[in-house]
């Protein structure tokens, strides 16, 4: 009978013990290979043979259509109606950038840990503080310094009247270092704080890449695993607490 009671203690013990390293888990797999629930991304990644120009990076695991990649690579496409040549024609090695960015938000599914709930009228989530690594922010930025603008913060303040955004009244199109002054203000402001500047270089699984070679996978998949890990360990106080409430209960019983 004693045994019996030790046996059942025990059990008791482990499963309470196994229950924060379940949710644990649980939390971390929910961040990692997912779509975030915006304009035009498919409900759940999957392979894509047809992915288009530099969006096929992505093509063994994509949250894109192929219809969206190429539609990424248009000027006011259909997909955000978007005029990347507001200030006069932006120059071919500075819009690859933008494409890319475009791509990467599009069909990337590592981007989990930063997807957050948005209220706005056209995408339920969006994603912050992407930690972008700091070669490729650095890269965009030196491509872009002969593009004109005249705002910093792309995503609001436009003037939609002709259906794609124009120069408000009062701004002034400039070019972008006097308009970014670092690169650190292009990648943090032009998409109001999607990507945040990262001091990790490429290829050091702590930060993400815009570009990469297909060939040797795609060095996303890590950066996520290694984010929603620490996502799903840190904001989790209260379980331990209640394991230390209820450890003194249970010792009781044997
Ligand atoms: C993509 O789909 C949209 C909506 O169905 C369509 O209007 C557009 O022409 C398509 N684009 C391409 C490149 O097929
Ligand atoms: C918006 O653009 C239209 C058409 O170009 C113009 O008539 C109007 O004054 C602009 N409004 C603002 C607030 O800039």
């Amino acid at each position: 009978r004693g045994t019996f009671r030790t046996m059942a203690a025990a059990w008791l013990l482990l499963a309470l013990l196994a229950w924060p390293a379940a949710i644990t888990t649980a939390a971390r797999d929910l961040l990692l290979n997912v779509c975030m629930d915006a304009k035009h991304h498919k409900r759940e990644p999957g392979p894509e043979g047809q992915l288009y120009g530099q969006c096929a990076l992505w093509k063994d695991n994509a949250c894109c259509t192929a219809n969206t990649s190429v539609e990424a690579h248009q000027d006011q496409s259909y997909l955000y109606s978007f005029n990347w040549d507001h200030c006069g024609a932006m120059p071919e090695k500075c819009k690859r950038h933008f494409i890319q960015d475009m791509c990467l938000y599009e069909c990337s599914p590592n981007l989990g840990p930063w997807i957050d709930q948005t209220d706005i009228s056209w995408r339920k989530e969006r994603i912050l503080y992407v930690p972008l690594c700091r070669e490729d922010c650095e890269q965009w930025w030196e491509d872009c310094q002969d593009a004109v603008t005249c705002k910093v913060n792309w995503h609001k303040g436009w003037n939609w009247t002709t259906g794609t955004n124009q120069c408000p009244q009062g701004t002034m199109c400039q070019k972008f270092k006097y308009v970014f002054p670092k690169p650190a203000t292009l990648c943090e402001e032009i998409w109001s704080h999607s990507y945040s500047y990262s001091s990790y270089h490429r290829g050091s699984g702590r930060c993400i890449q815009m570009w990469f070679d297909p060939v040797q996978g795609n060095p996303n998949v890590a950066v996520a695993q290694y984010y929603a890990r620490v996502a799903a360990a840190c904001p989790t106080p209260p379980l331990p607490m209640l394991l230390l409430l209820l450890l003194p209960t249970l010792l009781c019983l044997l």
